[in-house]
């Protein structure tokens, strides 16, 4: 078992090396358009920051203004929606499933539809397909929100680049970090024009004193990063706000779904841009090694009678930061999450609620009737897949679900 002092993280994010502090490498822009097969990307100071710099540029193309998003996904984004002067529209999502529902969006989607935003979560590939297929006939643009699944495929094609915008988030936890990030993405030489003057004009509102502080503030938390992304440094820097949340039975807290729409729009410095790119350079064989675990853990938790862990398509190769495992019911989720959540196992849960349901944005959304969302909600868990979860306590992790099931 792990040791008391030490902690695996909840998703499986790529540490840093000291190497990326003094090496650096020359364009994060650059190398992150060539791993997602683009001849650009724009680099953003977090992954809602790319989604308002979207959806602003989006905004100054259209007189439409609505935006359907899926009725599960992180409550940043209707905040994103909402700071942009735009309106969030909910899209129920399929059963068991996170992904849009095609019935529902059919059913919400028209001429005021700006855009339809498609979300991969935990790694795991969106039916952008089908998604495009029902904005296109009622002439809204597709956004991939792929915040989570940087460097995962959708019929050989990454993930971001199938939409006409899309949005990655390079935050703490995520594949790819460099503490506070994110970055855009498009097709078009003229939407990565306007993408491009968007963001200039966003960040020329503020001043320069602004950009410095957070870019200062976010320098001393990548080294922080740096020092404690390890068994050894995430009881501290993550454990024990968890399990003191949890106490308190404060789950919004706990997942870190306390978000404000007030989050930071600034430049990301140059210091900051090498160590990412330095980092980027590992990524490939990272995604490669936590996907060969996940691919063999991913059979034994299948093997459990009456869950669902969620896959892709066929056709579709996704990352593996966690497993989304769907219980068969609430009440055995929340058994197996009284025993594993404080447990120090790299269980927990993601968005605690389907959007409509946080109590800061109940008043966001003309209609809340997603109770596919909703049931989702209730019934999920998160298994990280962290190298650093071993083989002993992934076992535990497997008979404690099976015991809850039973
Ligand atoms: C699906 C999704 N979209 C957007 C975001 C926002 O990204 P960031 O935290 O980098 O602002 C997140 C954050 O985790 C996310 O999970």
């Amino acid at each position: 078992m792990t040791h008391w002092l030490q902690e695996p993280p909840p998703t499986a994010g790529l540490p840093l090396s000291w190497r990326d502090f003094v090496k650096g490498s020359a364009s994060l822009e650059h190398d992150l358009a060539t791993f997602t097969g683009q001849i650009d990307a724009q680099i953003e100071c977090s992954g809602t920051a790319a989604i308002l710099v979207a959806l602003t540029t989006l905004k100054r193309m259209s007189i439409r203004r609505n935006v359907v998003i899926p009725a599960y996904t992180c409550p940043l984004v209707p905040l994103a929606i909402l700071r942009c002067g735009l309106k969030p529209v909910l899209c129920d999502t399929k059963p068991n499933h996170f992904d849009l529902c095609p019935e529902s969006l059919k059913a919400v989607c028209d001429e005021e539809t700006l855009a339809v935003i498609s979300t991969h979560l935990g790694g795991r590939v969106a039916d952008i397909k089908s998604t495009t297929d029902i904005a296109t006939q009622v002439g809204a643009y597709v956004v991939e929100d792929a915040a989570q699944a940087l460097g995962a495929n959708w019929q050989g094609q990454a993930v971001g680049t199938v939409g006409d915008i899309g949005c990655f988030s390079l935050g703490v936890g995520k594949g790819l970090t460099i503490y506070g990030g994110g970055a855009v993405v498009a097709r078009d030489k003229n939407m990565r024009h306007q993408l491009r003057t968007t963001s200039a004009e966003l960040a020329s509102s503020k001043s320069t004193w602004h950009h410095i502080m957070w870019e200062a503030r976010r320098l001393l938390e990548l080294a922080g990063y740096y020092a404690l992304y390890r068994p050894s440094g995430l009881k501290l820097a993550f454990g024990l706000a968890l399990r003191r949340n949890l106490k308190k039975n404060k789950f919004i807290e706990a997942a870190g779904d306390d978000c404000s729409a007030d989050f930071p729009l600034h430049r990301v410095g140059l210091l900051r841009k090498t160590i990412g790119a330095s980092a980027l350079k590992r990524l490939p064989d990272f995604i490669a090694n936590t996907s060969k675990q996940a691919l063999r853990r991913k059979s034994l938790l299948s093997n459990i009678p009456g869950i669902i862990v969620m896959d892709d398509n066929i056709g579709d190769v996704g990352t593996w930061p966690y497993f989304l495992v769907l219980m068969p019911t609430q009440a055995t989720r929340d058994l197996a999450l009284s025993k594993l959540w404080a447990a120090r196992l790299g269980v927990g849960r993601l968005f605690i609620h389907a959007l409509a349901d946080y109590p800061y944005l109940t008043s966001a959304f003309d209609s809340s009737d997603t109770p596919n969302a909703s049931d989702f909600a209730a019934r999920t868990l998160t298994i990280s897949n962290s190298l650093w979860l071993n083989e002993d306590d992934f076992m535990h992790i497997c008979i404690v679900l099976e015991q809850s099931v039973a």
